[in-house]
């Protein structure tokens, strides 16, 4: 047993030298045998990517159950409308469409529609509404989708106006914006990260105020694959600051905290598993914006991708595992002497190329 000790402890100490070692040999002949080694690489020497490669099977996991069982699946019916949708805009209208889920988008809106909010079961009431307006109920897939949609849409009560349906629509009838452009770049050249915060909690109009702006943002296919949790409990926010790395010199000073979180439930496919990034980025801006045009500050925290750090937050939150963190942002009131970093930005200049890359 002592000698079993000694021996684990000395493969301890040798470690980082073994890998250190061969991390120079692999990365030396990246560029011959590059997908190869970086295999070899993450696999012996670099177990960095194993939880993301978890994430990615679980949600699928999750995804093609919920389909296959027949369960609710706001992602499925959100990705079906918004792809049906897509349909009645082309100008040249096809015959037959959406014949491959048009069934499968029915039969999943009658599991689902006690689930989702309001306004997005008018948007997927309408839409098919529309859809089979124009269908060819010829055809015996269309027929049998659309006695399921009756069957259901007779059980859905809508409280919206019945002149208002949210079905495409000609861009003129959009109200022309007011905002100048000067106006919003002083928007977006006023909010600075702000660190120190007054006492006092953001009242959660102002919140959601703040997210139904950050809803607006564009999100592959409509499906919005994120979550935010808002702590305003100071015990519970003591913890939770105690988990990223970039926050400890004014985590004391934090009285309101977002965590986002990504859903990768949402997709069955390998090559969407960055959605749930770029969607919550996109988020994650226009609810920052929304914030500052409601005189709020924010500043948006790193989430490392360190295994203690994140089991530590899923314990605390009892958050599963298909499910990412994507950052935290402290918000609220900027204290009223506290300084700010100037932080200056990147011109165009020197980040936009005109048809041709050129490496810098
Ligand atoms: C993804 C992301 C992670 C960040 N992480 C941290 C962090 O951990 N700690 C911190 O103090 N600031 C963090 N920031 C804030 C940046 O430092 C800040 O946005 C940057 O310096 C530009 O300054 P500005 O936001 O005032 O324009 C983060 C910002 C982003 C977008």
């Amino acid at each position: 047993m002592l000698v079993g000790m000694r021996l684990r402890k000395k493969i301890h100490r040798i470690k980082p030298r073994i890998k250190n070692f061969f991390s120079k040999k692999i990365l030396a002949r990246l560029d011959e045998e590059g997908i190869f080694l970086a295999k070899l690489y993450y696999f012996f020497l670099d177990s960095s990517f194993n939880r993301e490669m978890l994430s990615v099977l679980l949600g699928k996991k999750v995804h093609n159950s919920r389909n296959e069982n027949l369960e609710s699946n706001q992602a499925f019916l959100r990705r079906s409308t918004h792809r049906i949708e897509k349909g009645l805009i082309v100008p040249k209208q096809k015959k037959h469409y959406a014949l491959g889920y048009i069934y499968d988008t029915c039969r999943i809106l009658r599991v689902t529609y006690k689930d989702i909010d309001e306004k997005s079961l008018s948007w997927v009431v309408d839409v098919l509404d529309a859809y089979f307006k124009r269908a060819d109920d010829t055809l015996d897939v269309i027929k049998k989708s659309k006695k399921e949609f009756d069957a259901i849409r007779s059980k859905i009560s809508i409280q919206q106006e019945p002149n208002i349906k949210s079905i495409p629509f000609e861009h003129k009838e959009l109200e022309a914006s007011k905002i100048a452009f000067s106006d919003y770049l002083k928007l977006t050249e006023r909010r600075h990260s702000v660190r120190y915060f007054e006492n006092g909690l953001v009242d959660k109009t102002l919140i959601e105020n703040a997210v139904s702006a950050g809803l607006q943002s564009p999100s592959a296919c409509n499906r919005q694959p994120f979550e935010v949790l808002v702590l305003q409990d100071k015990n519970v926010i003591s913890k939770a600051v105690e988990l990223p790395m970039g926050v400890q010199t004014f985590k004391d000073e934090i009285k309101n905290l977002a965590i986002v979180l990504g859903d990768l439930s949402y997709y069955s496919e390998e090559r969407d598993r960055h959605i749930i990034y770029i969607d919550s980025g996109l988020f994650v801006m226009s609810f920052v914006l929304g914030l500052e045009a409601q005189g709020l500050s924010s500043c948006v925290i790193n989430w490392p991708d360190i295994e203690e750090r994140e089991n530590s937050l899923y314990k605390q939150f009892k958050i599963p595992k298909h499910k990412r963190c994507i950052c935290f942002i402290a918000f609220g009131y900027a204290k009223s002497k506290g300084l700010v970093p100037f932080s200056e930005k990147k011109e165009a200049s020197d980040i936009v190329m005109y048809n041709e890359y050129s490496n810098r």
